[in-house]
């Protein structure tokens, strides 16, 4: 029967960790998938995780299904967490949200609703380059993917003008994709006063704005700041899509935690659109699983705990920081390696995108035991001081060809 099926090629990101787990050197390094690793290189388990799992278990709660759209409380904390206690929309109740199978499922879920009842368009512009996932993704959901500018190869930043170019040519009323913070996989974000020519020019064209928050928190280690994008969005008075994950934030990658909701213009309108959401999930995997979300949902809740997990996220930021600094010294001062390497310091949130191109990536898998997409994105949480040394010497071989 499946003579004909085609084998597909590996999955660009998770197909790295394939390869790194079939390597059996001892220096080998995994900077592919954005999964954040202690100083140890060890996976690392919140310390406010461990303790809302310890208060999940003494409550004894029971396995019984959620709700189609999840835990009614975890939802509703997600939303705040995003929106901030003193936005209008939250306030009047206008956020309709569902818990999600972490970000894709918010964005798949996000993606269907919008095929199916966003009036003015089918068509979704994103980054170039964006995350790769976004590209199948939308496609597989029913949507005509189109591209933006994004990066500067040149400039290693933003291509300011070349969005506002493309962003202005969009078709009136398509739908635009944007990282909320901590872009992936450039780490290359708009300043604020960058953020507000962005929200006029997406008002001007009547576009709609897909907001896909999967690090907050984790760009500038404060969970208000980086929900900056999506805050001044909704005080402009747009309404807005918006992805959340609690697997990078909350280093609950497993878990599958994440929300998808939309912000609509009545309590009456939200209904029915919740109506919808349910109308979608239902189908797709029924309801979502429980334990992440109770494990997010009491971190959220209790004051105490809150901010003990605020203080880890800036953890985690403090720690990708520091080897950020690490890594452009040994590169810029130690190894006099060619070529510019600011941006390495300048790029934020878990990722850096280094500029090494595909040829030489393939080299570092080879000849160095180093994994990295081949777009040479790394996955900056992967360093520690044990493994620098030699990335970057490989690094600096690397480019010397
Ligand atoms: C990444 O970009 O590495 C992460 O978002 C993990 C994933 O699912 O791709």
């Amino acid at each position: 029967i499946w003579s004909a099926v085609p084998a597909g090629p590996p999955d660009p990101i998770l197909g790295v960790t394939e390869a790194f787990k079939a390597d059996k050197d001892p220096r080998k390094i995994n900077l592919g998938v954005g999964a954040y690793r202690d100083d140890q290189g060890k996976p690392y388990i919140l310390p406010s995780v461990k303790k809302a799992e310890e208060i999940v278990r003494s409550s004894q709660p029971d396995k019984e299904y959620l709700p189609i759209t999840g835990l009614p409380e975890f939802t509703k904390n997600a939303a705040l967490l995003a929106h901030g206690a003193d936005s209008s929309v939250i306030k009047n109740g206008l956020v309709s949200v569902t818990q999600s199978i972490s970000g894709t499922g918010a964005l798949r879920i996000g993606g269907a609703f919008l095929a199916r009842h966003y009036p003015h368009s089918k068509v979704i512009y994103v980054p170039s380059p964006t995350w790769g996932n976004h590209i199948p993704l939308f496609r597989d959901s029913g949507l005509e993917v189109r591209f933006y500018k994004y990066f500067n190869k040149e400039t290693v930043g933003l291509d300011f003008e070349g969005l506002k170019a493309d962003l202005r040519a969009a078709p009136e009323g398509a739908i635009v994709l944007l990282h909320a913070c901590a872009h992936n996989p450039t780490g290359v974000d708009p300043t604020q006063a960058q953020w507000g020519e962005i929200s006029d020019i997406v008002k001007e064209r009547k576009l709609f704005p897909f907001f896909d928050m999967a690090y907050q928190g984790f760009a500038s280690g404060n969970t208000t700041k980086d929900a900056y994008a999506v805050r001044h969005f909704v005080s402009e008075g747009h309404q807005i899509a918006l992805s959340q994950s609690f697997a990078k934030n909350m280093g609950l990658y497993g878990e599958r935690v994440g929300a998808f909701s939309v912000t609509t213009a009545s309590p009456e309108e939200k209904a029915r659109v919740d109506s919808q959401l349910k109308i979608i999930i239902r189908p797709m995997y029924s309801n979502p699983p429980l334990h992440g979300a109770r494990i997010a949902n009491t971190i959220l809740s209790q004051k105490e705990l809150y901010s003990q997990w605020e203080g880890e996220v800036k953890g985690m930021a403090d720690r990708i920081i520091g080897m950020r600094e690490t890594l452009y010294n040994v590169l810029t001062n130690d190894l006099k390696t060619p070529g510019e390497w600011g941006h390495i310091k300048s790029q934020i949130g878990m990722f850096s995108f280094t500029g090494l191109t595909t040829p030489q990536t393939k080299a570092l898998a080879e000849k160095a035991h180093v994994y990295m997409t081949a777009d040479g994105r790394i996955s900056m949480a992967g360093l520690n001081g044990n493994n620098i040394e030699h990335f970057a010497e490989s690094v600096n071989k690397a480019v010397r060809g």
